[in-house]
């Protein structure tokens, strides 16, 4: 094992990943395209993947534990999926006219889901929520949503407002501030930004009514990955779900991750019933998806009077995406999520008990497919618990470094996302190597 490397003994071993990022750095602003994606000294570069498994332009294979952060949940180039956008791309790759794919897609989600009765699609999970906001600003003609603070919803000025806020500049608990992310966001839309507090009844609801008929929705993800997925409490989502209708606003459910925790979403497990749900990742079977779907009432302002909401797209339901969304969501039955769900109840439950024999402080987090470590053992509640934990930073980049050496890759904030080709073997060979790593 590597554990030890220094950046110039990577580059060593890694000679060309090392070669690509100096070249693309002449090229692109950071060398890349995604800030999410980027670790120091710079990524391996990939070359092909199959199943559960990635390869680097160095020969070196990985098991995948990123898998595109969640949208590869049946891994990497699964042959039904491969065949049906070979065909496809044999007949028509994105065209000026409707297809016929695009209302299978459409009947698949709203069958499955009892709060989507109508959905459009669009080709991110950015333009999923930014179209949620759209339409709950259009339905209700009021300007104000509320988030929760340090929650990550894309790239869209209300959604990504407070995602990185600070002690220095996020004010009380009692009334967080609507922090810019970006340079330049414009005063009036952190105005129209309500941030609330993930969990916090009291505070939130207290924000909320006083937005009042300002309020146009609330926007949750249920088990935010910035939160180190930490879940919602059924007494807050009650809140959300009552205080929106009281105040005649939407409540609108980012699903954008969230969707892979079951047949019907986050949103059946948790029995909550939202007005509008933005989608994206693993509907596109791995292509790139978004969506916007709700109560079919509110779906009509992208009809009606003219209409209330325009919505175009050069890309939006090309029949390569639909084809492979509706082929990933066929293979994704019942039985698939539960075992899934099992696969990741022994994961975490692996990986708990690691760090409870090493004595490492640390915490385990997670549902169904997706696990998360973090090495404080402080309870949190919040984003702010969150920031303040005091985790060990460095050995969790330590054990980011060592696994990626050792042939597991995680996300560099310690997120493990499951895929279906996965099994019990490796997920004990993911623990095994933990361990290793963590032992050194
Ligand atoms: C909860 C959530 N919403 C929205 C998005 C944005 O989706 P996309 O990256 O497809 O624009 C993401 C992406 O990770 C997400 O996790």
């Amino acid at each position: 094992m590597t554990l030890s490397l220094q950046k110039n003994d990577t580059e060593l071993l890694r000679p060309r990943s090392a070669d690509l990022y100096r070249r693309a750095q002449q090229v692109m602003p950071g060398g890349n395209s995604r800030v999410t994606i980027f670790f120091p000294p710079h990524p391996p570069y990939a070359d092909h993947g199959s199943g559960c498994r990635i390869t680097d332009v160095d020969g070196v294979e990985r098991i995948d534990f990123v898998n595109n952060y969640s949208s590869l949940i049946h891994g990497h180039c699964p042959p039904a999926i491969v065949e049906a956008v070979r065909r496809q791309v044999g007949d028509l790759f994105a065209v000026g006219l409707p297809t016929e794919s695009e209302i299978d897609l459409a009947e698949l989600i709203t069958g499955r889901v009892a709060s989507i009765e109508h959905i459009r699609f669009a080709n991110s999970g950015t333009e999923g929520v930014m179209f949620a906001v759209k339409a709950a600003r259009a339905f209700t003609g009021r300007p104000k949503i509320a988030k929760i603070e340090g929650a990550f919803h894309g790239s869209y000025d209300p959604s990504e407002t407070s995602l990185a806020s600070t002690p220095e500049n996020w004010g009380g608990i009692d009334r967080p501030a609507a922090v810019a992310l970006c340079h330049g966001t414009p005063a009036s839309s952190l105005a129209d930004t309500v941030v609330i507090p993930h969990n916090n009844v009291e505070v939130s609801r207290r924000l909320l009514r006083e937005a009042g008929e300002q309020l146009a929705g609330v926007l949750i993800d249920p088990l935010p990955s910035r939160l180190h997925f930490m879940g919602t409490s059924p007494e807050f989502l009650a809140m959300l779900r009552e205080e929106t209708e009281r105040l005649g606003a939407l409540l609108i459910f980012d699903e954008v991750y969230s969707f892979r925790l079951g047949f019907g979403g986050a949103q059946e497990a948790l029995g909550i019933r939202p007005d509008l749900t933005a989608l994206g990742k693993i509907i596109g079977g791995g292509m790139p998806v978004g969506a916007v779907g709700g109560r079919a009432d509110v779906m009509r302002v992208f009809v009606e009077g003219g209409p209330k909401l325009v919505h175009g797209g050069t890309y939006n339901a090309n029949p390569v995406t639909m084809v492979a969304g509706r082929t990933a969501m066929e293979m994704l039955d019942r039985e698939a999520f539960a075992r899934l769900e099992r696969l990741g109840d022994r994961l975490r439950a692996g990986m708990a008990e690691i760090l409870a024999r090493r004595g490492i402080a640390g915490t385990v987090r997670g549902q169904g497919s997706l696990a998360s470590i973090r090495f404080s053992d402080k309870p949190a509640n919040d984003y702010r618990d969150i920031v303040t934990d005091g985790a060990d930073m460095e050995l969790a980049a330590r054990l980011h470094r060592g696994l990626l050496d050792s042939g597991i890759f995680c996300t560099s904030t310690l997120l493990f996302i499951l895929s279906t080709p996965m099994d019990e073997a490796v997920i004990d060979t993911a623990l095994e190597r933990i361990d290793a790593v963590l032992a050194a």
